[in-house]
Formats: C-alpha cells, structure tokens, sequence
C-alpha cells in the first residue's frame, strides 16, 4: 500500500527476506542487508524458484555422489564433538561434499538451505530452542539420526513449497539486492534512493531476546560462513552509553536503573546501537518516502520499553503516520521471562508488535502532518487501510 510497482523497498535487518521476498512478488526492487550470511543464503534462495524437476534431479545427483564419495573430513570447529556424535559428523560431511560436487549455483544453494536444517536437527542440541542447549543424557543416548534419511525426507518437503512457489511466479521475479551489512554504518546506497523502507529489527540485545547468532552457529560452521559470534556484533552486544536520550528512553532507564543499574545499562546499549541505525535511515529514504517498523516492546525488570515511541522520538526528520497493533504470530520467541530474576516469577514479555509507520517530512520544518497526505493516497486509491 505504501509502495508502487518499480519502487525501491529496503530492509536494513532483513533476516531471511521476508519482505524482500514479498516486494519481488509485488514487482518492487528489493534490498535487504543483515549481519547473518546464513538468513541471507534463505533469503536468497527464497527469491529464486526453481522448477521441481530440477530439484528432484538434484537430489538424485547427490544420492548418486553419495554412492560414490569414500571417507570425508569432518570440518574442524570448536566443540564439534560436543554438539555431534561421530557417526553424524561423518555423514554430514559426506552429504556436504555431495552437495558442493552439485553442477548449477542456485540447486547448490537450495540443498544447503535444506543441508543447514538437517544440521540442526541432527546436532545434540534440543529442538524448538533458540539457544544451545544439548540434549540431556538419557535422550542425548537415544539420538542416533539418520542423516541421509532425514536430508531425503526435509528437501522433498522443500519442493513442495517451491513447487507452489515456482507455480505462482516461475522464473519472473526480479532479483532482490542482498549483502551482509552492519545497519550501524552508514549504509552504501544513494541517497534518497529508497521509496519505502520495511523492517523488524531485533527487539532486544541477543542474550536476553532472541539469541539469532546461537540459533544459526552450527549450521553457519558446517557450511564455512562462520565468522564471528553474532550475537556480540548484534545490537546491544556491547557495553556503550547513548550519545542522545530521548524522553520516553531516558524515563524508562530511569525506571529500570533504579530497580537494577546494570539491566539499565545493557538496555542503554541496545538503544544506543538502534540509535545509530536510524540515523543512518534518514538519507537514504527520499521525502514523502514511508519507513515501517515492525516491533515488539519488551518488558525489562518489570519496566515496559516503549520501542515504538522512542522510535519516532528518535527520527524528527519523519511525521508519525499511525501504529497498527497486531498479535504476534507463532514466533519461536519467549513470550514468557523473569523480570524480576526470582525463580518462578514469570511475567509477559512479548505478545504484541506495533506495525510504526511513519513518513519522511518533505521539508524538515513541514507542517503538513502525513496523516493529511495518507488520506490524499487513499483518495488515489493506495491505500485502503485505517
Ligand atoms: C527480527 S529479525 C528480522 C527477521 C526478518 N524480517 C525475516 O523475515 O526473517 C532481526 C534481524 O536483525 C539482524 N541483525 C541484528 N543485528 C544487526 C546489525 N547490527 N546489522 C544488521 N542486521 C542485524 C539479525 O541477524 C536478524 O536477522
């Protein structure tokens, strides 16, 4: 609604390309940056049907290099013993080597997509966590995954959905821009350039949200993409103080510094690293341009952060337009925390995301408020919505 055909749509955190799938399918020009070369492999390879045939040929071809591959030299990372029995090491790295003997770029990074799901469920790390736990004893002794089997049975589940996929769009999509980028540098587009820029960024600092770095660790390492731990280069991951303080942030530091002044200070990192991304935001979107945020404010210590507030208090160059709630879909997410850090305290963390949307002043001082401007592109019929 707020993007024309041809347009540009940017996503600075763009994980694995939600939106810049959508925007392709919308026939917009897509650009997704993030820190995680493996949600940018899924981004990727989400942007690029294939028809089923070929995938179906491909898993045969690498069953047939299977067949003939010998011995395969696990890769050497740390700890690799703890989070892999043997047996499974040796047959994730046969399957790895069949995999890279594939012929044609985009098969090959289909079935790595498949291969770094198979990892995980194949490792001693418990299912349907975002960090690394391992398995405890008695279920770790039970876990003998057959990794050829599995790899069989996940990549025929994904051709299904890329059969609907390549039957909805087949090979029409234009191709989305990805890169691996840091949104707090400065970020290597024209100014200006951007028609609507659509994002989630992470709603808190890695350790005590969502740990996206653990999440993807082991797959990242099997397929050679390990570089570093992201959850230290995600936003918050370091100690560091806001050089600006809005209001609605300084008041709820406030809060939290008197229940416990070092919480108070990881919060402070996190909002000073997003402080950075949005600001780098500003010239890149062009005036009347819309920027969206989909976020969640979070609870900490009790203390509720208002991260769809301090967002807008933190861009001034852009009018607030409106802030959609919207209940928060089956995330693997904790909904639940202790802010108090007693044993059995609970309390609601994140059940609710605001949809933020705001729309860059034309000129700074404007006084047109951009809700006035929303309902002009209601009237050319863009937008339908509240
Ligand atoms: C809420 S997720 C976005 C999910 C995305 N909408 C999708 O469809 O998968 C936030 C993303 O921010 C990324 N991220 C964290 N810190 C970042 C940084 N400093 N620069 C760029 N991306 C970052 C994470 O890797 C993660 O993919």
């Amino acid at each position: 609604m707020l993007s024309e055909q041809g347009d540009t749509v940017f996503d600075p955190f763009c994980g694995s390309g939600t939106v810049t799938t959508e925007a392709v399918r919308l026939g917009r020009h897509a650009i997704g940056f993030d820190i995680n070369p493996l949600a940018l492999l899924i981004a990727e390879v989400k942007a690029t049907p294939i028809m089923p045939q070929r995938l179906w040929q491909a898993l045969a071809q690498i069953e047939s290099n299977l067949r003939r591959l010998g011995e395969v030299e696990p890769p050497k990372f740390a700890n690799i013993d703890y989070w892999f029995k043997p047996e499974v090491q040796k047959q994730l790295a046969r399957l790895k080597a069949a995999i890279d003997a594939l012929e044609g770029e985009a098969v090959k990074k289909f079935s790595l997509i498949v291969f770094s799901r198979v990892v995980r469920e194949a490792s001693n790390t418990r299912p349907n966590e975002f960090k690394l736990f391992r398995l405890p004893p008695e279920k770790l002794k039970r876990h003998n995954p057959d990794v050829f089997r599995l790899f069989h049975q996940r990549f025929a589940e994904c051709i299904g959905i890329m059969s609907d996929w390549w039957r909805e769009v087949g090979d029409s999509l234009l191709k989305p821009q990805l890169r691996l980028h840091d949104a707090r540098q400065p970020f290597p587009l024209p100014s200006e350039s951007v028609d609507l820029l659509l994002t989630s960024p992470p709603y808190g600092d890695a350790r005590t949200t969502v740990a996206y770095g653990q999440f993807s660790r082991l797959s990242l390492q099997w397929l050679g993409l390990w570089r570093e731990d992201l959850d230290r280069i995600s936003l918050g991951g370091h100690h560091r103080s806001m050089k600006v303080l809005v209001p609605t942030l300084k008041e709820a530091l406030e809060a939290i510094a008197k229940v416990c002044p070092k919480r108070a200070q990881e919060v402070e990192a996190f909002y000073a690293d997003l402080y950075d991304c949005l600001r780098n935001i500003v010239p890149i979107v062009k005036r009347d341009g819309f920027a969206v945020f989909v976020i969640a404010n979070r609870k900490v210590r009790g203390i509720k952060l208002p991260t769809d507030k301090i967002i807008v208090e933190m861009l001034p160059e852009f009018e607030f337009v409106v802030s959609l709630p919207r209940q928060i879909p089956n995330k693997r997410m904790p909904l639940r925390n202790s802010p108090s850090n007693i044993p059995g305290e609970t309390d609601t963390t994140m059940l609710e995301e605001h949809i933020v949307i705001l729309q860059k002043k034309t000129v700074l001082h404007t006084s047109a408020p951009a809700f006035h401007q929303l309902r002009l592109l209601e009237r050319k019929g863009r937008y339908q919505g509240q």
